[in-house]
């Protein structure tokens, strides 16, 4: 399927509807083993001591959500080691980069499950390690099941912020100058998932290099 490409800020591109039906099917799959599985999903607890309201799976590095650092193991709650990213997901993820024009070599994947009151307040993608963050090196996103309300804003918090539906199958690439751009999902859509996709919520993967 040749991507529907839009380029909306430098940096930043949203290749809508990337994976078919089928691609997304299988995808699913994948991350429902991943959530279900040995070392599984947990609804992590941040510095401030709120829970988030997603449930995460960290793999090829974990990121701690208490300290904002990645890790070998999982310490804030089970302590353990993180399964590596699996190479299919990196082949994926490098493909999608390349098409936004990106060179990629991912190490680490967040899988994140929304529920239908699954949300994520605004924040930076900014705990890679310096040489990833100065070279501008990408997140590759990439959404499954219902659209969120992906919010994406400027390099201050303050700054307005542009919602963006990410449907099933959308990537989303932000690199370069956009890589420290304030994001956040306000809301699922619920129900809005591909008819014959089963689901009712969302995964969102994120690709990055640490
Ligand atoms: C994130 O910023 O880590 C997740 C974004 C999303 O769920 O689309
Ligand atoms: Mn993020």
């Amino acid at each position: 399927m040749i991507p529907d490409v839009k380029t909306t800020l430098p940096g930043v591109v949203w290749l809508e509807r990337y994976l078919s039906l089928q691609e997304q099917k299988l995808l699913l799959a994948r991350c429902r083993d991943i959530m279900d599985g040995p070392a599984g999903g947990y609804v992590p607890t941040v510095r401030g001591g709120g829970k988030m309201h997603v449930r995460m799976v960290c793999l090829g590095r974990h990121w701690n959500p208490r300290t904002y650092r990645y890790e070998d193991r999982r310490s804030d709650h089970d302590g353990l080691p993180v399964a590596p990213v699996p190479v299919a997901f990196v082949s994926l993820a490098e493909r999608i980069a390349g098409d936004a024009g990106f060179a990629f070599q991912p190490d680490v994947c967040i899988v994140n499950w929304y529920g239908p009151d699954g949300r994520m307040g605004l924040h930076q993608d900014k705990d890679e390690s310096a040489a990833s963050l100065s070279a501008g090196s990408p997140v590759v996103s990439l959404s499954i099941g219902d659209t969120a309300r992906f919010l994406f804003g400027g390099l201050r918090r303050r700054d307005p912020v542009e919602p963006m539906p990410l449907a099933s199958g959308d990537a989303f690439v932000f690199g370069g100058a956009a890589r420290l751009r304030y994001h956040g999902v306000s809301r699922i859509m619920p129900g809005t998932a591909p008819e014959g996709l089963g689901v009712d919520g969302r995964f969102n993967l994120t690709f990055r290099q640490y």
